[in-house]
């Protein structure tokens, strides 16, 4: 892409009403615009980081064996009367009416319609187990929607839903649930530290939410310091292995991590040392449950066991907040000039900055820099406007693409451009091959 072709609406003035950093950056980096309190258009390079971070949850509920299918967003109000859920669940619901006078609502989360997809097709136990997904708007009346896409009246979800035929097997997929979300937070450069914590509407005891240490979180959370060692990897987990995931889960879920919620001093106190201990915020990212047959008894889920008996099956549900997840990244990856995105959910690979557009050498190194990294299979930012190279610059750091290679005149004498990282802010001055190399390879570990 080329920025004078592109559509970037950068702000020069920081909004006013924007209270913390990842909403003023996204904000000032043409990423969103709010069309109504909690309510976002996705500008071109904000929808960009929303399509790879959707693209890397797809990619690992399906590593783990999930399956994806896509629900509306808009739900007639009798399933949610079935399960009891219509009037419990408040005036967090958007209810509307049609033309025929039906009542339907925008959906805040489906397991009310998964359940109902599933006992109109599964009747034996030879089909479970079973795990279905979607990624989908969501609508949510929040009484304070605020910090821009953190907490958005409507925002993107992962929500799946698993099918099993007893507590077991059911216990097996929260643990693959955990292992599969580990692995996603870590390829957006994140960690998110699951933490036990209460069931809310959903339902169900046995529940993590997974945080992202934040000062600006809305969650207060209680931890062992120690947990922050902890990391998945690149280790390769068999998740079909009860034993593994078990495992996995067993070894990040140890020490002491709860949201206020769960949270209580004495067992604090006792499972944690003191200079361990520590008190901080942090963002909720995802959450867990297993709520067993909360929903396919009243509802009517149930399959043929093994010995020819109907048996209601054992759920679980599991969401991951896709569109908070790009402020949440913001607030864990940034500096006083702007985002610095993690190479997996850069919206761009690599920013070109040209010093001094129209002098013929220097953008035909520009040219020939942008098709050799689209011939990586890499998609470059060029900055071929004609402005000072201090406001490209400034347009870069904002908008945090963490490779920068400038190109200029001056260097080109010396058969040099320079490569800069935009986190450490360290540059290196090498040949235009040598740079695409680096940036090549940089990328294939990602
Ligand atoms: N209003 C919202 N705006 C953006 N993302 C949200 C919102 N509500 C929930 N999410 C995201 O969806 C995920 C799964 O939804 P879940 O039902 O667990 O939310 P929740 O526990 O009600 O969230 P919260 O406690 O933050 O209100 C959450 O972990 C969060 O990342
Ligand atoms: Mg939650």
């Amino acid at each position: 892409m080329r920025l004078s072709r592109y559509f970037l609406p950068v702000l020069k003035e920081t909004p006013a009403d924007a209270q913390i950093a990842s909403h003023r950056f996204m904000l000032r980096a043409g990423m969103i615009r709010q069309q109504a309190a909690g309510i976002y258009s996705w500008l071109p390079l904000g929808f960009k980081v929303l399509k790879r971070i959707e693209q890397i949850v797809h990619e690992e509920q399906q590593r783990a064996g999930h399956i994806p299918v896509l629900m509306p967003t808009i739900q007639p109000a009798d399933l949610w009367q079935e399960s009891g859920r219509y009037n419990a669940y408040g005036p967090e619901m958007l209810r509307v009416r049609d033309r025929h006078d039906r009542d339907m609502l925008f959906g805040p989360t489906n397991e009310e319609m998964i359940t109902d997809i599933f006992r109109g097709s599964v009747s034996s136990y030879k089909d479970l187990p079973l795990t279905l997904y979607h990624i989908q708007w969501k609508f949510r009346d929040e009484m304070r929607p605020r910090f821009g896409v953190m907490r958005g009246r409507e925002f993107y979800m992962k929500d799946g839903y698993n099918f099993d035929l007893d507590e077991a097997a059911a216990h097996h997929a929260y643990n693959r649930h955990l292992v599969s979300y580990l692995r996603t937070y870590e390829r957006m450069g994140l960690q998110a530290i699951p933490m036990k914590a209460e069931g809310g509407p959903i339902g169900g005891d046995y529940t993590h939410e997974f945080l992202v240490l934040a000062d600006t979180g809305e969650s207060g959370v209680f931890y062992d310091a120690r947990i922050e060692d902890i990391r998945l990897g690149s280790r390769e987990i068999d998740y079909d292995s009860v034993d593994q995931c078990r495992g996995v889960l067993d070894e990040f879920t140890e020490l002491y991590a709860r949201t206020d919620d769960t949270h209580d001093a004495a067992d604090f106190e006792d499972a944690v040392p003191e200079e361990h201990r520590r008190e901080a915020r942090g963002i909720e990212v995802g959450q867990i449950f297993y709520f067993g047959t909360k929903y396919s008894e009243p509802m009517g889920a149930t399959v043929q066991g093994p010995d020819g008996k109907p048996v209601p099956v054992h759920m679980g549900s599991h969401g991951i907040g896709v569109s908070r997840l790009v402020g949440a990244i913001i607030e864990a990856s940034r500096d006083d000039k702007g985002i610095i995105w993690p190479e997996g959910v850069t919206p761009f690979h690599c920013g070109i900055v040209n010093l001094k557009q129209g002098d013929a050498e220097a953008d035909a190194a520009c040219e020939s820099l942008y098709a050799g990294l689209t011939a990586l299979g890499l998609e470059p930012l060029y900055d071929d406007r004609n402005e000072r190279a201090g406001g490209k610059f400034a347009t870069m750091d904002l908008i945090g693409l963490p490779w920068r290679i400038t190109v200029g005149p001056r260097g080109l004498k010396n058969g040099v451009v320079e490569l800069t990282s935009r986190r450490t802010g360290e540059s290196e001055e090498m040949p235009p091959e040598q740079a695409l190399e680096r940036i090549g390879s940089i990328y294939s570990g990602v």
